[in-house]
């Protein structure tokens, strides 16, 4: 099989999803929709049910998507305006007021849980792009996020172009080296003389 071509049997939603660089700025996000994809990341799994995570979420059109915009990088402020809505997303790092982390898996969880939020946007018909490329530091200052609290991420969720021919083209590493086997454990240590 082709490395890029997708295993028949892959569930639709997962074989369908694709990261858009554009959305259409004549498309809008229905509040139920936007209240669903924060359900989806509610119902994530963590480690110990710890569920360290919050979400900023800014339909396009009211004040908390403005002042999301503000902090964009010049790359993400090409596209991720015109998205329906834009989320931040946020880990809950440390125990508030010392330096012991809250979860050691707080990053790992949000994770799963933005990709609960992807996986559900498919289902309701819009597109997800996640995205590092804006001021985490402002935006934290922006919403008075504190210190034990990191903005990690953000998300822009909306109606993306048709899914014939992604843009840009999606690649994968053929499945074969993502097994971790005995011999490429072998290759992959250095030894020492
Ligand atoms: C944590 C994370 C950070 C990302 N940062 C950016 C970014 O700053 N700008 C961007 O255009 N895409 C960003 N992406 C999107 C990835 O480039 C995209 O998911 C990847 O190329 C795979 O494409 P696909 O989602 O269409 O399969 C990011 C994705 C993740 C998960």
């Amino acid at each position: 099989m082709d490395d890029d071509l997708i295993m028949p049997g892959l569930h639709p939603l997962l074989a369908t999803r694709w990261s858009p660089a554009t959305f259409d700025p004549a498309h809008e996000v229905e509040a139920a929709q936007a209240e669903l994809l924060v359900e989806a990341a509610r119902w994530a799994p963590s480690a110990g049910n710890s569920q360290p995570w919050a979400f900023i979420v800014g339909r396009r059109g009211d004040d908390t998507h403005r002042r999301l915009v503000r902090h964009l990088a010049a790359s993400s402020g090409r596209w991720a305006p015109s998205a329906g809505i834009l989320v931040a997303n946020l880990a809950h790092r440390y125990v508030e007021g010392t330096d012991w982390e809250y979860s050691e898996f707080a990053q790992y969880d949000l994770g799963q849980a933005v990709a609960h939020m992807t996986i559900q946007a498919q289902a309701l018909g819009l597109s997800a792009r996640q995205f590092r490329a804006f001021d985490r530091d402002a935006l934290a200052a922006e919403f008075d996020v504190p210190g034990h609290w990191e903005v990690t991420t953000m998300s822009a969720f909306g109606r993306g172009p048709a899914r014939e021919n992604p843009e840009p083209a999606r690649e994968r590493r053929p499945i074969g080296e993502l097994l971790w086997t005995d011999s490429q454990a072998a290759q992959k240590t250095v030894h020492s003389p």
